[in-house]
């Protein structure tokens, strides 16, 4: 399938078969390279990343190994700034349903300025974030039965209530028992991951959760966005225990999709 972003600012563009140029910043770069093996196994595959006009290898694929001409030309036209080399998640597919939960019920980085945390704050208390731990970032799909697509941007997620917000999960994920219960293997993978993760704060990630009808893989349900994460690394701030925001997050969808 063509690429379809939902949700966010970052330039992400289509480069070589199944794989995604996001532009990014030095602190995503960062979560990428110092990302543990657990955690990147629930975020997207990263084949290579792009710092400053250096090349890095990450998890680099056969497509990417296949393409080496076109990493070197995207190396030399992108010698400036911040690139990840992403798997496109959805690249199999044939129309899956997408969307883009923000996780977590604190979502700015330690490294804003002040004006900019408080609007985070206030936006957090104002949606669903605050109490859910979730808030609708953006989705596009074909319900069953319609002709046309439904598409949810950030405004309209913004916008929900709780209730309102579990009848636009109630819609999102009218798929058949099967898909759902595959999205909830892939949630509990992630919950592992989170209560694994000590003294990490996923600030501004979301779950990017897609579904299809055709195609190999149906299901996939991926954390996503590590451009505000906290590791409370030597010199930053510090912080004790879990994300319990972000869990909190992760079991709401969990309790609606059992029960
Ligand atoms: N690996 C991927 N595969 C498929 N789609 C992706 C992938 N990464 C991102 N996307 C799409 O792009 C959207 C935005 O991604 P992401 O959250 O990483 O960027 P952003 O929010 O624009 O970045 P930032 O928060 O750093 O400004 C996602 O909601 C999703 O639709
Ligand atoms: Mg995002």
């Amino acid at each position: 399938m063509a690429y379809e972003k939902v949700a966010g600012r970052a330039e992400i563009i289509s480069v070589h078969e199944g794989h995604l140029l996001k532009t990014t910043t030095k602190e995503e770069v960062d979560s990428y390279l110092r990302m543990s093996e657990s955690l990147a196994n629930v975020a997207p595959r990263c084949c290579y990343i792009i710092t400053n006009g250096k090349l890095v290898e990450m998890k680099k694929c056969i497509v990417c190994i296949q393409n080496s001409s076109k990493i070197s030309q995207l190396m030399t036209s992108h010698s400036n700034g911040e690139f990840l080399i992403l798997k496109d998640e959805g690249y199999e597919m044939v129309n899956p349903r997408i969307m883009d939960l923000k996780l977590g019920t604190r979502t700015h980085s330690d490294y804003i300025t002040k004006e900019k945390k408080e609007n985070h704050i206030r936006k957090c208390k104002a949606t669903t974030s605050e109490k859910l731990g979730l808030r609708l970032s953006g989705a596009a799909f074909v319900g069953s039965g319609d002709s046309f697509a439904t598409k949810w941007d950030k405004a309209f997620g913004k916008s929900l209530k709780s209730d309102q917000f579990f009848k636009a999960m109630k819609n999102f994920f009218d798929v058949d028992e099967r898909q759902k219960t595959e999205v909830l293997r892939q949630l509990l993978k992630i919950r592992v991951v989170l209560e694994d993760s000590t003294s990490h704060r996923f600030f501004g990630s979301s779950l990017l959760i897609l579904i299809d009808d055709e195609g190999q893989e149906t299901v996939k349900v991926k954390l996503i966005d590590f451009a505000s994460m906290a590791r409370s690394e030597t010199g930053q701030q510090q912080y004790d225990g879990v994300d319990t925001g972000a869990i909190l997050g992760v079991n709401t969808l969990i309790k609606f999709l059992t029960k």
